[in-house]
């Protein structure tokens, strides 16, 4: 074949209106072949005559060829692929067939109960404070008038790093951290993370607490008891009855603990074990010597402080058994829990 007069626009002109032409599968093949078959194909018959080319034209012929070759590969591919979506794959693509929902996730029981209790406390006018969870052993213990002696700082109860660091056991000493850095009036609460050496039904080695301590000048256990009246009636129905028992506590004097009437039953019941009575939080008027420490004149502020366990409050309120069900991450226990 003589190359002198060949010319690339016209070679791909023809073979575009061929491929134009194909209707079937077949008519493809047999046009590849006649392109790119390796021994009669158009462009080893182009390739074979380029030995006739002069030395001056080959680079350029040669340049052109192979564009030729692959644009005749490109457009054979193309073909082929658009004819496979056409016959193929199209029809298997069911458009009216409904969709896969995608699982939508919801908020953890613990964080709803979490958040009810943070914005009762916030609509009072409480602060939200924060301390670490890897604590010291003064906040944890000493600041809140608990002696090396005390039984709490057992090492079978606390999770020590070491001699004066430790996973704080409560958020109360989120209070010690509050009280030196602000100056009475105040209120406020703090939520967060705690550790115990503790593992059963009701206890877990890490849980979450809710802390609440308000000081200002002559404020009185009888705030203390219209504060968590009203809140138990917020948590559990404005049926609900509160009694305060008295208790002990380091850094509360006097103490006492908190009993609501049983959410679950009117006469007696598992929960409650039948004494229609349940224990939810630990309170009491602030002691002198915690005030003391923190560089607050006892005889002219007074305050009260509360703590209770967040997971005690959830279960209590949305009725859940076991304590381990919170950690577990099952959705068919966390799916219950959506508001949608
Ligand atoms: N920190 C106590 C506990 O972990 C709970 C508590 C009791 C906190 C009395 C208080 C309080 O602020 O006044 O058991």
């Amino acid at each position: 074949m003589d190359l002198s007069n060949w010319n690339l626009e016209s070679e791909l002109n023809v073979f575009e209106s061929k491929l134009a032409a194909i209707d079937s599968h077949e008519s493809w093949q047999a046009l590849k072949l006649a392109y790119l078959g390796k021994k009669q194909g158009k462009i080893t018959e182009l390739l074979m005559s380029m030995r006739d080319v002069p030395k001056a034209q080959k680079p350029l012929i040669g340049k052109e060829l192979n564009r030729l070759k692959k644009a005749v590969e490109t457009q054979l591919g193309e073909h082929a692929c658009a004819q496979a979506s056409n016959k193929n794959l199209a029809p298997k693509i069911d458009l009216t067939l409904p969709g896969i929902k995608p699982a939508i996730g919801s908020l953890h029981p613990l964080t709803i109960t979490r958040h009810r209790l943070i914005n009762f406390f916030a609509r009072l006018g409480y602060d939200v404070g924060e301390g670490p969870e890897i604590e010291t052993a003064y906040y944890n213990f000493e600041a809140l008038n608990t002696p090396e002696s005390h039984p709490a700082r057992d090492e079978a109860d606390t999770f020590y790093i070491d001699e004066q660091r430790l996973l704080r056991t409560q958020t109360s000493g989120v209070q010690i951290r509050y009280m030196e850095c602000h100056e009475p009036p105040f209120r406020m609460i703090a939520p967060g993370k705690v550790f115990r050496r503790d593992d059963d039904v009701t206890h877990s080695p890490m849980f979450h607490q809710l802390e609440g301590l308000v000081v200002g000048h002559d404020i009185t256990f009888g705030h203390l008891k219209g504060t968590l009246q009203a809140f138990a009636q917020h948590l559990f129905g404005p049926q609900t009855k509160i009694r305060l028992r008295p208790s002990f506590f380091p850094f509360t004097e006097p103490s006492a603990e908190l009993d609501v009437t049983c959410p679950f039953c009117e006469t007696g019941c598992r929960v409650c074990k039948q004494t229609r009575w349940i224990e939810i939080l630990g309170c009491g008027m602030v002691d002198p010597h915690v005030f003391e420490g923190v560089g607050y004149d006892p005889e002219k502020v007074s305050g009260f402080a509360f703590g209770m366990g967040i997971e005690r409050i959830a279960m209590l309120s949305l009725g859940i058994p076991d304590i381990r069900l919170f950690y577990q991450n099952d959705r068919r226990f966390l799916d219950q829990f959506k508001s949608e």
